[in-house]
């Protein structure tokens, strides 16, 4: 069976949480897209270069989860060159035999279109602050500072800004428990499969 399950949003809005727990409940194979953009950051040097040489080694670095980390895959996903690199990738997970699960900023809206499920998850920019602050620790102004720097890089670039697809569920989780956040997602697949 081919079955996509496409989740866009902002930094810290839940999409990680909730692309694991549809992933586990359902079987299906997983792919965190931003781990590829933190990935090129972090190996420095030309990002196009790094994007067409990237490999399962250089996605399993432990240095790609910060704050820092986060900027540099910002800093490198306007680059249209990167972003082209990563799509065949990207695109031959999402088809793979079994279901997948990917979460990302352009899943629904340029990777795959054509998705099953499309899901926009999002909270205000003080909740995803608070929730990356509870992780990172340190100046929570800066952490503040850092996601609305992010989130308008992510969504004011020109080649594939974040945006929810014409067609996707939204799921607020700036009040919403994490639990009842999977449940709605949860919902939307089945009605789907
Ligand atoms: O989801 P994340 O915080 O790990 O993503 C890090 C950065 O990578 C994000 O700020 C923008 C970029 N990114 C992207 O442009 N497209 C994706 N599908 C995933 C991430």
């Amino acid at each position: 069976m081919r079955f996509t399950v496409a989740i866009d949003g902002p930094a810290a809005a839940g999409k990680g949480t909730i692309g694991r727990a549809l992933a586990a409940r359902f079987g299906f194979a997983h792919l965190d897209t931003g781990l590829l953009y933190r990935a090129v950051g972090a190996l420095g040097g030309d990002p196009v270069v790094a994007a067409r040489g990237l490999t399962a080694a250089d996605l399993a670095r432990d240095d790609l989860r910060s704050l820092a980390a986060g900027q540099a895959a910002s800093v490198v996903a306007v680059i249209p060159e990167v972003r082209a690199a990563l799509v065949d990738f990207q695109r031959r997970f999402a088809r793979a035999q079994g279901g997948a699960v990917l979460d990302g900023r352009d899943i629904g809206t340029v990777i795959c279109p054509q998705a099953e499920v499309k899901l926009y998850v999002t909270a205000s920019a003080e909740v995803r602050a608070h929730r990356r602050w509870l992780e990172v620790g340190g100046d929570a102004a800066r952490v503040l500072a850092e996601v609305m720097e992010r989130d308008a890089r992510d969504m004011g670039r020109a080649e594939a800004p974040l945006r929810p697809a014409s067609d996707a569920v939204v799921i607020d989780t700036s009040e919403l428990p994490i639990e009842a956040a999977i449940a709605a997602a949860v919902a939307v697949v089945e009605a789907r499969l």
